[in-house]
């Protein structure tokens, strides 16, 4: 049997950044430039890459410069056309033909689930991606396409697992699995969101990517807040992974091992930023040249 396949993507991008203040205040952490595109470009080419052209994004107050960046610049194309400035025109547009982008808002920032359960009306009545518009994956390491694939075979839900450190697994939603992987697909038994490290059931955290049956909004409705007195996503899953394959329930893992960064954390993000930037052919050899210096020397001379 095979199971309804994926088309949609949600991202949300309503959360209020505050580990990220102050630039947070004004600016959603997911427009924070990678190098020379927002974070969140790079997350949309994933799901694009995957196949998902229908994204929906969830977002908060400040949501202008999102909608702003993946909609046409007329004014802005018209001067690079007048001088014949193809090579940035191309990077003025590739934002918008990107995908088919749709807004929702989310209105108060209850938590993930919440802006998830906003979701429901555009997503309907069928599987769906989430990816968190501040977990940027490496797109040398894709892991989406897998997912949709593990979902298609076994139906339910797919999360995207990593090893963490346990002393840091309060940091994150956490997961129990059953030992016996079959093809490297875990049947998860148990959801904790942030837990304390000893009643971690793990030291497998959740990341920002999830394919969810549509089972999830019933369950999310009747989800009271959890941790942090947010609706928690992490709380519904757990509803989900004890329910029966014929509701929608059942929820599987995979572990990733690839590389990927927490834009919405400092030092991941800076580390986001030197990575990315020194494997590109314009800039890489000069920066990478730069650090070099840097770090051997600790000087901050600018060549
Ligand atoms: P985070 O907990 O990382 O986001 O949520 P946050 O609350 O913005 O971050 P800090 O801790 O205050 O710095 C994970 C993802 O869920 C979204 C966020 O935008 C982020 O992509 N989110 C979170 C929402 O869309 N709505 C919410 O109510 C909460």
């Amino acid at each position: 049997m095979t199971f309804q396949g994926v088309r949609k993507a949600v991202i949300p991008a309503a959360g209020l950044g505050t580990r990220f203040l102050p630039v947070t205040k004004a600016t959603p952490k997911e427009m924070l430039p990678v190098v020379d595109k927002p974070a969140i470009q790079y997350v949309v080419e994933e799901a694009v890459a995957a196949g998902l052209e229908d994204i929906l994004f969830v977002t908060g107050r400040s949501k202008r410069p999102l909608e702003d960046h993946f909609d046409r610049n007329y004014e802005l194309e018209q001067v690079l056309e007048s001088k014949g400035d193809t090579e940035r025109l191309n990077l003025v547009r590739e934002s918008t033909d990107l995908a088919r982008i749709h807004y929702v808002r989310q209105g108060d920032p209850l938590g993930l689930g919440h802006a998830v359960l906003v979701a429901q009306q555009h997503v309907g009545d069928e599987p769906f991606a989430v990816l968190l518009g501040d977990d940027l994956i490496d797109a040398r390491d894709p892991i989406l396409e897998r997912m949709i694939a593990i979902r298609s075979e076994f139906g339910g839900s797919v999360l995207c697992l990593m090893q963490v450190p346990r002393e840091t697994i309060s940091l994150y939603g956490c997961v129990g699995i059953e030992t016996d992987p079959i093809n490297g697909v875990f049947a998860v038994t148990d959801l904790v969101e942030k837990p304390d490290i000893a009643d971690a059931p793990s030291d497998l955290a959740i990341i920002g990517r999830y394919i969810l049956d549509p089972a999830v909004f019933a369950v999310l409705s009747e989800t009271a807040p959890g941790r942090g007195g947010e609706i928690q996503l992490t709380d519904a899953l757990r509803v989900l992974a004890k329910m029966s394959p014929a509701q929608g329930g059942g929820v599987r893992g995979v572990i990733f091992d690839g590389r990927r960064y927490d834009t919405g954390d400092k030092l991941s993000y800076l580390q986001a930023v030197i990575t990315l930037a020194s494997q590109r052919p314009d800039i890489g050899p000069q920066l990478t040249a730069w650090l070099q210096e840097f770090t051997s020397t600790g000087s901050t001379g600018n060549q």
